[in-house]
């Protein structure tokens, strides 16, 4: 694909709206309010969600990154998953938040949850912003979902095509330009 088409499918408004209600579902979903979640951002496609859901939620949160990698530079997965970057902190013990841009096959975050599992969180959930629940191939349960789309390449808001457009503000849909 040389060039791309973008056009808007989910606005600025509509992210800041969704994303202030999955906050104020997450203050209200551990019973202990000065209990501390530890949420972890998928590099590098959810550092503008983590940005976000983590200044939506008002109860005490520490942050955490961790890279993956199974895309390459095109628009379908590799197959492969790789951790490129891992956690800076002891998860053990920690109710733990994944914070993910988009469950696509559910590949890497199937080969996620069972790396975290094993380093004993006192609890795991997942927060995807976007949610393409047809094209899944690894059953994948999230907590907290942004939206679902159809099944479209969609770049914006942290999400990237060859590592552009990750600065757009709005979540666009990026299609092959008509000749
Ligand atoms: P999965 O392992 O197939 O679920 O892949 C999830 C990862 O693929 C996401 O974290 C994204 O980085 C990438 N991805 C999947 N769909 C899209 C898309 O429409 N636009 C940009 N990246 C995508
Ligand atoms: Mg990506």
């Amino acid at each position: 694909m040389a060039l791309g088409k973008l056009s808007v499918l989910i606005s600025v408004e509509q992210i800041r709206e969704r994303i202030n209600h999955i906050g104020a579902r997450i203050d209200a979903d551990y019973p202990n309010h000065a209990e501390t979640v530890h949420l972890i951002a998928i590099l590098k496609g959810a550092y503008v969600f983590m940005a976000d859901l983590s200044r939506a939620i008002k109860r005490p949160v520490t942050v955490d990154f961790m890279g993956i990698s199974s895309y390459g530079k095109g628009k379908t997965s590799s197959g492969e998953v790789r951790v490129t970057k891992d956690l800076d902190t002891v998860i053990e013990g920690n109710h733990v938040i994944i914070v993910e841009d988009i469950v696509d096959s559910g590949v890497t975050l199937t080969y996620l949850l069972n790396l975290l599992d094993q380093r004993k969180p006192k609890s795991i959930k997942i927060a995807a912003l976007l949610d393409k629940p047809e094209r899944r191939l690894r059953p994948i349960n999230a907590a907290y979902v942004g939206f679902s789309i159809p099944d479209e390449f969609v770049v914006g808001y942290g999400l990237d095509y060859a590592e552009k457009y990750r600065n757009l503000p709005d979540i666009c849909v990026l299609s092959e330009e008509d000749e």
